[in-house]
Formats: C-alpha cells, structure tokens, sequence
C-alpha cells in the first residue's frame, strides 16, 4: 500500500515548561536539557474524538478521497473519555464512513502496527481504501503531581489515509513483555464478587529503564528493516523516530551516523504524544513540502510493553 494523504489536530492549550514549573518542583532547564521538550498541547475544553476527526477530515482532503470511499478505519488509541465503544467508531460516524473500523492499542507504537495491518489487509485483496487515525490523551493518564511523568506528554492526533501500492518495502514489530516498567490500570466499579483490592493510580513509569529499551529496541528495528529491504543508511531521506526524548533520537542519530536534516523534530513543541507522534511528524514534513515522491522514510517507535516497531516506506 502507498500513503496518500495526512492530516493532524491538536489542542488549542499550549503549556509551556515555565507553566508546569509554577506548579510542580522542575524547571524549563530540567526538561530541556534532559528530553528537548519545550511545550506541549494539552487538551481542556475539546474532547478527544474531536481532534480525530478533524486530523481525519484533513487527512482525507489532502488524499482528495470521501469518507464514503473508505473500506476500513483504524484508530490506534490508549485511552480516551469511552472505554466503549471504540474511538474508530465515533471517527466514521462523524465523517460520514459506513466501513467497518476497529481501534488498536499499540501504546506509541500504534501507527507503524496499524501500517502493517493495513499491508496485511491489502494483500488479502478485500480492502482497498484504509484510514489510520493515531488519536492519544496521555493528559488524562498522569498525575500532574508528579514532576517525573507529566512534563514528557502531550496530546494530539494524526491521520493518514492508505491506498493501494507498493512503497512499504520492510517492517520489523516486536514485544517483550515489562508491564510493571511502564502501564496505567483500570478503576474497577463496584462488585459483590471481586475481592481483588481497586487500583485508580495514575501512569506509573520508570525512566531510566524505558530509555535503555527505547534505544536498544529502535536501533535493532532500524537495522532491521534496513537489512530487510536491502537498503543502506546513505540511501535513507527520512527518519521519523517517536518523539519521545530528544537524547533517544540523538542516540539512533549517532548509530546511523546521518545528518541532523534526516532527522526532523518537533519534540520542542508537542512532547511526547504517544501514537500520533509518528504521524503528526509525517504530517509536519509532507505540509512542509520536503517529501518528494520516491523518497526513503524510516519510521521507529517504541512504548509500554515493551513493544516496538519500525518499518520503511518509500514517498
Ligand atoms: N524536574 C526536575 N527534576 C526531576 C524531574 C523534573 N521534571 N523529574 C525527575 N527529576 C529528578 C529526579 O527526582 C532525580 O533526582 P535525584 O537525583 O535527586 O533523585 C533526577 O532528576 C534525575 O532523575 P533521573 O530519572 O535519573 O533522570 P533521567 O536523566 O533518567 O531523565 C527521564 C528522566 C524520564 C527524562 C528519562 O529517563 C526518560 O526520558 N526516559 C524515557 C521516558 C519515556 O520516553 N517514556 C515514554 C516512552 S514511550
């Protein structure tokens, strides 16, 4: 399959480093020096879906393609205000779709795993026009107590519409299970019969161990697909690594040893926006005008899990 259109939305609310430094013990210093995160858009008064559904009605547009047209929808999704139904399905809805659609909980990885499932649809030959929407709330997961988690998140949403093609020339998806590393539970409603103790405890992570895997899982994913399809770095144009902290990407930067120009950011303004972080990256440099048709794109992320996945496609 080839991608063919991309659009994102974000929320109106930008919070600055200095603003979460007048509420927890940080400092814009802190938080630059240790992920590159300057700001990021954290939604209040919008809800979730309305941000996907905007990143999808631009995504179509740009692909020139009606909601009508769609034969599938995928919304990769952690959490958002339903836990039922599905994100997916609000999105077709509002757009006027009458596919079937399904969402995906990939953590951070969630719009490289919806890319392979779509090649897999694809090849079945059932299916022809797929819309992928990355749509995260990591806003509502963190405590905003808490100085270690909630300075690395924002929220937003991204989509990009798929087509028949042959440009995904490799991918490599993995999972090694380290829940306690990095996950959030459900609150549990009231029951006669659970005897297990509630949990309403917000996202719980450690860093320095979720850096370590980051690096390690996107670097042998990369190497990979690269090995995979044949390609060499040298010939890459693009790498849109998940903007998680700027020294991980820096990390895979030296490993690939290729200029900064292949490595677009835009950590400073958005932190790390799980899923859509790939995707509203994608977005940026398509809007931008540096993706030229034919161009090598390396795409990698990683998250709770541990999963991680990369895949490279040509423009
Ligand atoms: N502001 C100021 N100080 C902070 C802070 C903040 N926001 N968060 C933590 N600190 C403090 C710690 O309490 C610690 O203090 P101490 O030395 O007195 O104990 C000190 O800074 C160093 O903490 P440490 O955890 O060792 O820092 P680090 O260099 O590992 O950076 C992360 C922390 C979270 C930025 C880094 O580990 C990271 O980015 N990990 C990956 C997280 C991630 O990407 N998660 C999502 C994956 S999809």
């Amino acid at each position: 399959m080839k991608i063919i259109g991309t659009g994102r939305s974000h929320p109106s609310l930008v919070v600055t480093n200095e603003m979460l430094s007048q509420i927890l013990d940080t400092s814009d210093e802190w938080i630059t020096t240790r992920t590159g995160i300057k700001e990021r858009r954290v939604i209040s008064s919008e809800n979730l879906e309305d941000l996907a559904i905007d990143a999808a009605k631009k995504a179509l547009a740009d692909a020139n393609m009606e909601a009508k047209d769609l034969d599938y929808i995928i919304c990769a999704n952690v959490v958002n205000e339903f836990i039922s139904p599905a994100m997916s399905c609000l999105i077709q809805g509002a757009i006027g779709a009458n596919c079937p659609c399904f969402d995906l909980n990939g953590a951070c990885v969630g719009f490289i795993y919806a890319l392979e499932i779509a090649e897999a649809f694809y090849k079945s030959g059932k299916y022809k026009n797929i819309l992928v929407v990355c749509a995260e709330e990591p806003s509502r997961m963190v405590d905003w107590h808490d100085r270690t988690a909630s300075v690395l998140f924002g929220d937003g949403a991204a989509a990009a519409v798929l087509t028949e093609g042959d440009n995904i020339k490799a991918t490599k998806m993995s999972a090694s299970c380290s829940w306690d590393r990095l996950y959030q539970k459900h609150e549990l409603q009231y029951s006669p019969y659970n005897t297990k103790p509630n949990s309403n405890l917000p996202l719980v992570m450690h860093g320095q161990d979720v850096f370590m895997f980051a690096t390690r899982a996107a670097i042998r994913d990369i190497s990979a697909v690269l090995k995979q399809s044949g390609h060499t770095p040298d010939e890459v144009d693009h790498f849109l690594i998940h903007q998680a902290n700027l020294r991980i990407i820096n990390n895979i930067k030296q490993y690939v040893k290729q200029p900064d120009e292949k490595f677009p950011l835009n950590i400073d303004r958005y932190g790390n926006t799980s899923s859509a972080s790939v995707p509203i990256l994608l977005d940026e440099v398509n809007k931008e005008g540096r993706l030229k048709r034919g161009d090598l794109i390396v795409m990698s992320a990683f998250g709770a899990g541990f999963v991680s996945g990369a895949c490279i496609l040509e423009w």
